[in-house]
């Protein structure tokens, strides 16, 4: 497939590599410019291109910004296909994005996505930290082998995504239409814990509406309160026993 990819941080530029890695052409953008990411994307196997160009032609176009630029990507999103599968890797987090009322109000994040881009998104490797995704993948029927969840409205679409998760060493869960991609958002059982096809299922279904939001706050103000940022384990230890104690505050 030829996929293109917006950002080449911690989610994108591993998402690069494990793409190309597996034989698809792909193309990168970041908000620097082409020349200031070229080396650094074609040492991964990929192309360097603008952001308004990073569009053009792709079967698949992998959104991985902070939230709050997200509306900033609608103009090279318009030059795709109309039948490219968006895929949207983002997260909201006011302390980085801005308080967003709509999202506070819960609204799904990858629905505000949608909206502001206006086009219809994929929710997928939102629910991954980086350095599970980087590390921790496995070839297909490997035991133990991690689940990520896609989340989507169009069945071709979340395919797609599924596949591509299948190739970055996860097994893929669907997690229903957009509407419910809130079950993998910041602070639910599902959210970066780690967690194999049958547990994610599990942790998708066992998913409070609402409850999310005061456990990603909570868990963000345990990490920046800490004297130096938790390793890998301890945030997925730390996201695991949050998301599952009982929420005092509800
Ligand atoms: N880090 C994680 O573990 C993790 C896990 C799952 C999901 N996510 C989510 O995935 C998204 C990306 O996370 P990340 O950690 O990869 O972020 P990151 O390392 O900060 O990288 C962000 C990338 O977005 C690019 N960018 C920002 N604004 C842009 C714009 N207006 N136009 C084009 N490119 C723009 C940046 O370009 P420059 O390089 O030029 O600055 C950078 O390459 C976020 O929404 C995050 O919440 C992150």
């Amino acid at each position: 497939m030829k996929v293109g990819i917006i950002g080449v941080g911690n989610i994108g530029g591993t998402l690069a590599k494990k793409f190309a890695r597996a034989g698809h052409e792909v193309q990168v953008a970041a908000a620097r410019g082409a020349s200031q990411i070229r080396q650094q994307v074609e040492e991964m196997g990929a192309q360097a291109v603008e952001v308004t160009d990073v569009a053009k032609g792709v079967d698949v176009l992998i959104l991985s910004v902070p939230f709050s630029a997200m509306p900033e990507l609608a103009s090279a999103v318009a030059k795709a296909r109309p039948d490219v599968v968006l895929i949207d890797t983002s997260n909201y987090y006011p302390f980085r994005d801005g308080q967003m009322a709509e999202l506070d109000n819960g609204k799904p994040e990858s629905v505000c996505s949608s909206e502001q881009i206006g086009r219809p998104v994929i929710k997928a490797f939102n629910a991954v930290l980086a350095f599970t995704l980087a590390e921790r993948g496995l070839p297909a029927g490997a035991k133990g082998r991690l689940a990520l969840p896609v989340a989507g409205d169009d069945s071709r679409g979340k395919a797609i995504a599924a596949e591509l998760v299948e190739a970055a060493g996860f097994d893929a869960v669907d997690a229903g239409g957009l509407a419910e991609s809130w079950r993998q958002q910041p602070g639910n059982p599902a959210y970066c814990t780690e967690l194999t096809s049958a547990e994610l299922r599990d942790a998708l279904a066992s998913a409070e509406l609402g409850r999310g939001a005061r456990k990603r706050e909570e868990l963000m103000a345990e990490f920046i309160a800490a004297s130096a940022f938790p390793d890998h384990d301890t945030v997925i230890r730390r996201n695991r026993e949050v998301a599952a104690t009982r929420d005092l505050a509800a």
